[in-house]
Order: structure tokens, then C-alpha cells, then sequence
């Protein structure tokens, strides 16, 4: 089948897709402008005096030749399926992010399961902690725990080693572990480290304690809500920075941040959520404090608002793992008298889960020619 290509002064178009001569030569794919194997860039368009210029321009076969004028002359071939794949025209393509902002309506509606780990396809189970933020796997063996999480992606060590135990323990460093079983509000965890966005893997290890229910809310769809009914108080949680800390005298860290709880991205949109009462460090200039106080409590009572809660068990076996920017989490108060309650606790760099994610769906983009 014949491509429509059509010649400009400074841009081709291929089936109504317009590509600069610039973006064209600087993208060529041949082995001296990009690296066959690696597939990074080697070419510098500033080492061109001129803009490029094509001396000509031909379709076979599927692919796009362009002779450049340029001493000696250059050849770029570029397959139309690889152009039209790359298209900016009129903005670059991205893979789709398929999220659901959910609220307990919603998932009264369509009652999250928990996968068993032996008969759910990984993609089954993955696609919810994409859509959804968090996905809840059973049957799991604790001997079995590491190689599970590590064939998701690298475990990323944390002061606690590659795993953290969270159960009662004198003298704990963190309310999570105390002897009293205190509930645990609400709270996005590591907050007071720059650490790259994290999943939380909790894994039951032990609960036969009366109480401990696990509680979720999806932060996104809070903010989403806020966003909508309280635009100041909104923009004052996305541009107060606040100082999350952390003591450990154990260790012999004094672990220090600034960021405000709503992170944005480029777009002004939600890309991350730092809450946790119990390692910010409420620095807030004094001018700014009693509007900023304002906001935060109307943001807490969204938190603390039913609709927006999933409460359920972990039980043995049970492994629950949350973007920790976007899901908010916490945990009923349990009494450590009537029995145990055990988890342990891993984290992954999104990066991985997302990367890994991309690789299967554009592969097909860089592998082509092999
Ligand atoms: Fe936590």
C-alpha cells in the first residue's frame, strides 16, 4: 500500500501526520545517529551549520528514505509504522493511564478480590493496582514472599533492610509497633525521605487479634473532590511546603523533608500525596498559618469521610500492595492482648512496575528491526 506523503518547506506530512525536517534528522535511526543495541541517541543536531534539508525524499515498501543535504550526503530510513507510532502531530503519543478514582460507592458496586496467587494471571491482579491503586493477592507463602516481590521488581531497602516488621514490640520507634495497638490514622508512609514513589507491600504474616481492619482511601479521588469544591484550600496544600521528620534514635538517623501534602505535575494536575501527621514538623510561616490550617483540616475531614473508605482484613498469606503516593492508608486499633498481629513490609520503586509495563506494551517499536 502506497503512503501519502507530502513535501514542505520545512516539514514532510505521511498520512496526515506532520513531522519537522528537523525532528526527522534528529531522530534518524540509522546506526551512527542511534545506537543499534542500546537504542540511545548518538547524533547532535547542533553539530549541523544549517537547518536539514532533504535532497530527496522516497517511500518503498513500507519505509520513509530521505537523502539529506549534508557533505557527504545522509540516508535515514524510517519505517511509516515507526513515524506514525512517534507521531506529535498534534501531540506525541502517550500510553493510556487508565485509572479509576474510587470511593466506597464504587466499590460497593464492584467489590474488590483478593487474587489467589496460584490461579490469577499477573496481569489480572496488576491491571487493578493500575486502575485502581492497590490490588490485594492470598495464598501466599511466607518462604516464598521474596521471590514473589522480587519478580515484580527490585526491592528497594529501606533503614529497615530489604523487609520491615511491623507488631507490637517494647520500646518500638514507631507508633505502628507499639504494645498498645493504637489505630493508625490515615497517613501515607516515608514521607520524611526523598525516596523515589514507592509501592507498599504488606504482607500478613500472622492477625488473630481482635480489631486491625486495614483501611484505604484513594488520595486522587479525594483531591479530585477537593479540587472541585475548594480551589483556595486546594492551592494552599499544593504550595505550602511542610517539614515531614523522622527520629531515630535507634539507628542514628534524623531523617528531614520539605513537600507540600498535594505534589503536582507540569499539568497542575495530582501526582502524588505526602500525609502523615505523625512525622510533620508543622513549620508553617506565621502569616500563612491560620489559612493553611484551615485547609488542611477541610482536607482531613475528606479524608475522614466514610464514603471514601475500603475497609477489609488481611488475613495470613494475604499480600496488599498500594501506590504509597496515591493510596492513603491506615489501620483500626487492635487489642495485642486477645492475639497477634504480624505484617511484614516491603517497598518497589514505581518506576519498575511502570517501566516493565511500558516495555511489553512499545517493545514492538525498538525490536521491530531484529
Ligand atoms: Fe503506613
Amino acid at each position: 500500500m502506497n503512503t501519502t506523503i507530502t513535501l514542505n518547506d520545512n516539514f514532510l506530512e505521511v498520512q496526515g501526520k506532520r513531522f519537522h525536517y528537523i525532528w526527522l534528522r534528529q531522530n534518524c535511526l540509522c546506526p551512527d545517529c542511534r545506537h543499534p543495541t542500546s537504542f540511545q541517541g548518538l547524533f547532535d543536531i547542533s553539530d549541523l551549520s544549517s537547518p536539514p534539508e532533504p535532497l530527496s525524499v522516497e517511500e518503498k515498501n513500507g519505509e520513509i528514505e530521505i537523502i539529506w543535504k549534508e557533505e557527504p550526503p545522509h540516508k535515514s530510513i524510517f519505517p511509516v509504522s515507526w513515524l506514525l507510532n512517534h507521531a506529535y502531530d498534534p501531540s506525541p503519543q502517550q500510553p493510556e493511564e487508565q485509572k479509576i478514582l474510587w470511593d466506597r460507592a464504587w466499590l460497593d458496586a464492584h467489590p474488590p478480590k483478593k487474587y489467589d496467587i496460584h490461579s490469577c494471571p499477573e496481569d489480572v491482579w496488576m491491571s487493578q493496582l493500575f486502575t485502581l491503586g492497590f490490588t490485594v493477592l492470598k495464598n501466599i507463602n511466607p518462604d516464598n514472599l521474596d521471590d514473589f516481590i522480587s519478580s515484580i521488581g527490585p526491592i528497594h531497602a529501606t533503614e529497615y533492610g530489604r523487609f520491615g516488621e511491623l507488631k507490637a514490640m517494647p520500646n518500638s520507634t514507631d507508633i505502628g509497633q507499639s504494645l498498645t495497638g493504637h489505630a493508625l490514622a490515615l497517613h501515607t508512609d516515608r514521607c520524611h525521605v526523598h525516596e523515589p514513589r514507592l509501592v507498599q507491600v504488606l504482607y500478613c504474616v500472622d492477625n488473630n487479634a481482635s480489631g486491625g481492619e486495614s483501611l484505604l482511601v484513594d488520595g486522587f479521588r479525594i483531591a479530585t473532590d477537593f479540587h472541585q469544591n475548594h480551589q483556595d484550600y486546594f492551592q494552599i496544600l499544593a504550595k505550602t511546603p511542610l517539614q515531614f521528620q523522622d527520629f531515630d534514635p535507634m539507628r542514628g538517623y534524623f531523617f528531614s523533608r520539605k513537600t507540600p501534602i498535594l505534589e503536582l505535575d507540569w499539568e497542575g494536575k495530582v501526582a502524588g500525596i505526602y500525609f502523615s501527621r505523625k512525622t510533620c514538623n508543622w513549620n508553617i510561616p506565621f502569616d500563612e498559618l491560620e489559612a493553611f490550617y484551615e485547609a488542611y483540616s477541610a482536607f482531613c475531614r475528606y479524608l475522614k469521610d466514610p464514603i471514601y473508605e475500603y475497609r477489609f482484613r488481611l488475613e495470613p498469606g494475604d499480600c496488599l500492595l498500594a501506590q504509597n503516593f496515591r493510596i492513603i492508608h491506615g489501620r483500626t486499633a487492635y487489642d495485642p492482648l486477645s492475639g497477634h498481629r504480624h505484617l511484614r513490609w516491603a517497598t518497589i520503586a514505581w518506576d519498575y512496575i511502570n517501566a516493565r509495563q511500558n516495555f511489553e506494551m512499545l517493545k514492538h517499536l525498538y525490536l521491530m528491526e531484529n
